[in-house]
């Protein structure tokens, strides 16, 4: 039994369909108690600002976000007693705000992207007293990762090697945390960014509409250690959304946008590790879920060979948050 929901942090890491002679897996973050990977920073930056004495009984936090953070941010208040306002593009899905709202915060939609949402939530800071976390810049935010993703990623891989990250970038703490973690255990792995197409700073690109939801936020953030990247891939919304159609349809795994785009990119690196090894692919078991309810014995999995290159990616949240884009329809 847990004394609290915030106890409840934590998800699993299931192998996914991959390229010929390599292994996926991704770290279903939609099973955390808000539903998405933010709840680990949102609850690692609240208790760090009690810490400083910066949060205390009665105050209201502010943040500007693009949903995810709102919603683990406004679930770690409701359930430590805080007000909130959080101030989020007004382009953000609607179940997006209506599970913010169910949890009893005040939402501020602004017109624009997360950049107008930061300067609105710096005012509400300056004029009204408000605390505000800074997810782009605060290290609790990477902290939480390194800490609990990046540790339990660790224990879940068992005895086997981790030979790649690939996640996408919105404020950088997931890669930077989790990449910094596994690094010092796997340190001849790679960490590879992704980033939209249509945002695609880290290559280079210029700064474009803010329409991948938690990922590329036009700006190369505090958080993200530039530093731990071996390599940044660049996917585009279109491919993303249909890729988790086909992870819904064939693999009876709902997520949104960002997964879809962080799949695909892991594809590619997996295919590439994969081509580099050149082992026999029938060697690389695929995802098993010949589970045996019923049966008293669990059932048996192969263990994946030391030779199959294992891929790690993060699956943010669950697709139920985008029913609304049309994206499954
Ligand atoms: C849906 C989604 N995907 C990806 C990310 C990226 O995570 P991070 O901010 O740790 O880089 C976020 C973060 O808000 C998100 O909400």
């Amino acid at each position: 039994m847990k004394r609290g929901i915030l106890g409840t942090v934590g998800s699993p890491l299931v192998q996914v369909e991959s390229p010929p002679g390599s292994v996926i897996t991704a770290k279903i973050e939609s099973k955390n108690p808000g539903g998405s990977a933010k709840d680990r920073p949102a609850l690692a930056m609240v208790e760090a600002a009690e810490k400083e004495g910066e949060l205390q009984p009665g105050d209201r936090i502010v943040e500007p976000t693009s949903g995810n953070t709102g919603i683990g941010l406004s679930m770690v208040a409701a359930a430590k007693g805080y007000d909130i306002t959080v101030v989020m593009p007004a382009s953000k899905s609607p179940e997006r705000r209506a599970i913010m709202n169910a949890y009893g915060a005040d939402l501020e939609l602004v017109e624009g992207t997360i950049s107008e949402a930061k300067d609105r939530a710096d005012e509400l800071e300056a004029e009204e007293g408000m605390v505000q976390v800074r997810q782009f810049e605060n290290p609790a935010n990477p902290e939480a990762h390194y800490r609990t993703t990046g540790a339990e990623i660790i224990e879940q891989v068992g005895d086997r090697t981790v030979d790649a990250l690939v996640a996408g970038i919105g404020t950088g703490g997931t890669i930077t945390g989790t990449g910094r973690r596994l690094k010092e255990a796997f340190p001849g792995m790679e960490v590879v960014g992704v980033e939209p197409a249509g945002n695609a700073v880290l290559t280079g690109g210029e700064t474009g509409d803010d329409d991948f939801q938690g990922m590329g936020p036009g700006f190369v953030p505090p958080n993200l250690d530039e530093e731990l990247l071996d390599d940044v891939e660049v996917v585009d919304l279109d491919s993303a959304e249909a890729e988790c159609r086909r992870l819904a349809e064939e693999e009876g795994i709902l997520v949104g946008q960002s997964s879809g785009g962080s799949l695909l990119a892991a594809k590619r690196v997996a295919e590439r590790l994969a081509e580099e090894r050149g082992i026999d692919p029938e060697r690389c078991p695929g995802p098993d879920n010949d589970v045996g309810i019923l049966n008293d014995e669990p059932a048996d999995y192969d263990e994946i060979p030391e030779e199959c290159p294992l891929v790690v990616t993060v699956f943010w949240d669950s697709g139920e948050r985008y029913m609304s884009t049309g994206m499954f329809d």
